[in-house]
């Protein structure tokens, strides 16, 4: 890299704007979607769509509720154009859905665009020439007279031949393409020019299309721009002005949120963002952006792993992990601090929304409620070497319905921790219950329970245990208050160190008459340590007494 960037590179003109009046605006309605997935999406595919993939991603695209959708570029091959008729004679484009194609300033090209749109009841002709003085120079070779020419020119070709599809609603959009890069006058001076010849009108607006072709700047001078050139068209009551961003930069949403306030209605982009480069637009990101915000984005992404599946088969792309919304990992947290607090709120959440529709989410790390997009409260929390007691508690009671006290969840959350870590990777919820089986239920040493009877009145309970002491087959009687007493008692008069029941709790395991239930106790020796034990059975009782049997074998194995 260079040690004086500015030799090679130079920073990016502002637009003079000091009473600029998009900071200060806050967003309240959804703009309009048009995703141009089967167009600058396809565009940018190594292997691009072919027609049955296209239909398939048509057809998630409609059921998301976009009802603008450029299909592609029907004169720049075969395909291309084979798909539109196929939708059209098909008839697979819904009356509220209008179709989009684009072409360039050329008239063979044009020619050809209406070919493809004879029969649709509803469309768009986007037309786009470059405007940036990188092009100009470069690569036409031309001066903006010339250039704003072949804009009219264009517009006025497509005018032409608006009478050859006389049942189609026909609309028009012209691109100033490379708009950011251009000075900002003579793009609108272009749109202007353009205007002219297509004589818009309230009722008939034209669209203009302003593209951040490729990101050149930060996303407050492309506000800038936006509200610029909105303030100074001569007839915004009769355009719609559409925003087109590029993620150069890796701030195509911020870009298009900030023109958005700027006075955009209109925005282009893509799913998840593929486009060309590092992309189009993630409408979806867009969207959602707005749905966290209260506002209705007026796009269907309640199956939003649906839309990822249909996405990754037709493009050969793939969603990255941290992708906003639709990644793997976004609502996962493995930090045990994240994961504590997440618990909190997401009980806390229960107890809130319980029978109120208007609970207001405001969960610790979970910027959307994942439900609401198909995702699951169990992928929030998962376990690796990162993670604290509060997450290892969190998948055994989600996924095993096992609810740890508090303080077992102190003892056991730091023997998985060392367990997971060794392990050196992630771990399931069913890894975990295993771990917690082999420390706390499947012990069967020194002591192990062979049998076990109460009988008693007046509150006094005896017990006669049957179990085997390393192997040895002894018979205990105790007496107490209650079963574990009379149990505590039988076997710390038979040469067990002298104990005591601290803590106590119970719950079942599933439901119906075959469900077990486990039981977690906490003993505490003369000298004030203390282990936790767990016991499982069919019978309540019998569970106890495990956990009791539980917690001295640990004490025993680990002094
Ligand atoms: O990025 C761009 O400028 C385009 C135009 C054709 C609208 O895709
Ligand atoms: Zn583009």
């Amino acid at each position: 890299m260079l040690k004086e960037p500015a030799t090679k590179y130079r920073p990016f003109p502002p637009v003079s704007l000091p009473d600029r009046q998009w900071p200060n605006r806050v967003l309240t309605a959804p703009p309009t979607w048009c995703s141009v997935d089967l167009r600058d999406g396809n565009q940018a595919l190594a292997v691009p769509m072919n027609v049955s993939q296209k239909l398939e991603m048509f057809e998630a695209l409609v059921r998301c509720g976009f009802k603008q959708i450029e299909v592609g570029f029907p004169a720049a091959s075969n395909t291309e154009f084979s798909f539109t008729r196929r939708l059209i004679e098909d008839g697979r484009i819904p009356d509220d859905v209008t179709i989009q194609v684009l072409v360039q300033a050329r008239e063979d090209l044009i020619d050809r665009t209406f070919d493809s749109l004879v029969g649709a009841k509803r469309a768009i002709v986007h037309l786009y020439n470059s405007t940036s003085p990188a092009q100009r120079r470069i690569v036409f070779g031309l001066g903006k007279p010339e250039i704003l020419a072949i804009a009219a020119r264009g517009t006025r070709w497509v005018k032409d031949r608006v009478g050859r599809l006389p049942g189609t609603d026909l609309g028009f959009q012209y691109s100033p393409e490379s708009f950011s890069a251009t000075e900002v006058d003579f793009a609108l001076e272009v749109c202007e020019a353009v205007a002219d010849v297509w004589q818009p009108t309230p009722e008939r607006p034209i669209i203009f299309n302003l593209p951040d072709t490729v990101e050149v700047a930060m996303p407050n001078v492309y506000a800038d721009q936006i509200e610029w050139f909105i303030r100074h068209l001569r007839r915004r009551d009769c355009a719609v002005i559409s925003l087109h961003t590029h993620n150069d930069r890796g701030t195509g949403t911020a870009a298009t949120e900030l023109g958005m306030l700027a006075g955009a209605d209109r925005v282009e982009g893509t799913l998840f963002g593929n486009g060309e480069r590092t992309g189009n637009l993630d409408i979806v990101s867009v969207a959602l952006n707005l749905y966290m915000n209260g506002i209705d984005p007026g796009l269907d992404l309640g199956n939003l792993g649906r839309l990822v599946d249909v996405y990754e088969r037709c493009t050969g792309m793939t969603v990255p992990p941290r992708q906003p919304y639709a990644g793997e990992l976004v609502f996962t947290a493995f930090s045990g601090s994240h994961q504590d607090a997440i618990r909190k709120g997401l009980k806390a959440w229960e107890t809130q929304s319980e029978g109120a529709s208007d609970a207001i989410w405001d969960i610790p790390y979970l910027a959307i409620d994942p439900r609401d997009i198909g995702r699951e409260y169990s992928e929030v929390i998962r376990v690796n070497s990162q993670s604290g007691k509060g997450g290892v508690a969190y998948l055994l009671e989600s996924e095993f319905g096992i609810e740890l006290p508090k303080d077992m969840q102190r003892e056991f959350g730091p023997i998985a921790n060392d367990a997971v870590d060794r392990l050196g990777r992630e771990v399931s919820a069913a890894e975990l219950r295993s771990m917690f089986w082999r420390e706390y239920i499947d012990l069967t040493g020194p002591w192990q329970l062979t049998g076990f009877r109460t009988s008693g009145d007046g509150g006094v309970v005896r017990c006669t245990s049957a179990l085997l002491r390393e192997g040895v087959a002894v018979e205990l009687r105790g007496v107490g208050n209650g079963p574990i007493a009379a149990f505590v008692n039988a076997l710390t008069s038979d040469g067990a160190p002298k104990f005591e029941v601290a803590q106590y709790s119970e719950h079942s395991l599933g439901a119906g008459e075959g469900a077990s239930a486990i039981a977690y106790i906490q003993i505490r020796f003369a000298d004030g340590r203390t282990r936790w034990g767990a016991g499982v059975d069919t019978n309540i009782e019998l569970a106890s007494i495990k956990a009791v049997l539980g917690a001295l074998n640990r004490a025993l194995a680990l002094p």
